[in-house]
């Protein structure tokens, strides 16, 4: 079972990889979005295309090129949404149907220190101040990586939603010990996106994994508006989203 399984629910597709495999291959349109890169980003993103396609072929979807969008982001097969992530060692990739979820984010880190005065960059005095209280948490887990590595797949599962920039000043995010955090949006956007996420983090095999996964709501349900869902508290944990991550640990 890969790893990142463990943060997603049933409705999500994943594929990972701690090697880059020489049979991998890219379609001509994609191999062209790479052509004149460091050998080191085409292995991470050939790679990356080849967990995306194992992960959509899990869900009936035939392989076709993933070519790149707006500001970098993956554009998905119709009617699906998905994320990839790569870091020294690891990629991976999510994807469901567009009628089960709404935005996934993921990304991957190393499990060690950020370099020295990054996460002043990268948090808001509220989020060092908690993440100060965690550090006798859980030995081994470098929990200011785990907020940039959660901040990044916040803007990942935000951007595909908004088709908008999101600082790092722009979300709030509360980390638990638990392996699950909540991020507050604070940034202006469409009236229908939602005011914060839910998501799961681990660190497991030296990384840090965080991802988030919106759930779609049908309006036949009564659930609700995508903001409400999104935006409850324990979203994606119980409540109205009760059963949505029935596929994940724990
Ligand atoms: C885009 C970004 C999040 C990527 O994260 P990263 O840790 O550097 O790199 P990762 O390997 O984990 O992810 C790269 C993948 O992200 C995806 N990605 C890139 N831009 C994206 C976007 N705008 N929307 C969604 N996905 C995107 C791509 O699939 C990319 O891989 P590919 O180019 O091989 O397809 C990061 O470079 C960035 O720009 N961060 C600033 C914005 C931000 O994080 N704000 C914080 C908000 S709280």
């Amino acid at each position: 079972m890969p790893v990142i399984e463990k943060l997603l629910p049933g409705s999500v597709a994943c594929a990972e990889a701690f090697t880059d495999s020489p049979g991998a291959a890219l379609f001509p349109q994609e191999a062209a979005l790479v052509s004149r890169a460091t050998d080191k980003r085409r292995r991470e993103f050939t790679t990356g295309r080849e967990c995306a396609r194992l992960a959509l072929g899990k869900l009936g979807v035939p392989p076709g090129p993933i070519l790149t969008g707006e500001r970098g982001a993956p554009q998905w097969p119709p009617g699906i949404v998905g994320s990839i992530t790569h870091c020294a060692g690891y990629r991976a990739a999510a994807v469901a149907r567009a009628g089960d979820v709404t935005a996934i984010g993921l990304d991957a880190e190393p499990n060690g220190p950020l370099p020295r005065g990054v996460l002043d960059v990268v948090s808001r005095a509220a989020e060092r101040a908690r993440l100060a209280a965690l550090s006798g948490a859980e030995k081994g887990v470098c929990w200011d990586r785990v907020l940039f590595c959660a901040k990044e797949s916040v803007y990942k599962a935000w951007f595909p939603l908004t088709g908008r920039w999101l600082g790092f000043e722009d979300a709030d995010v509360t980390i638990e010990p638990d392996g699950t955090f909540t991020t507050r949006l604070l940034a202006s956007a469409p009236s229908a996106s939602p005011a914060s996420f839910a998501g799961r983090w681990l660190a497991s095999s030296g990384l840090v994994l965080t991802a988030i996964v919106v759930p779609a709501v049908r309006a036949a349900t009564g659930q609700g508006t995508l903001a409400d869902a999104a935006g409850a508290p324990g979203a994606g944990a119980g409540g109205k989203l009760e059963g949505f991550w029935s596929g994940a640990d724990g």
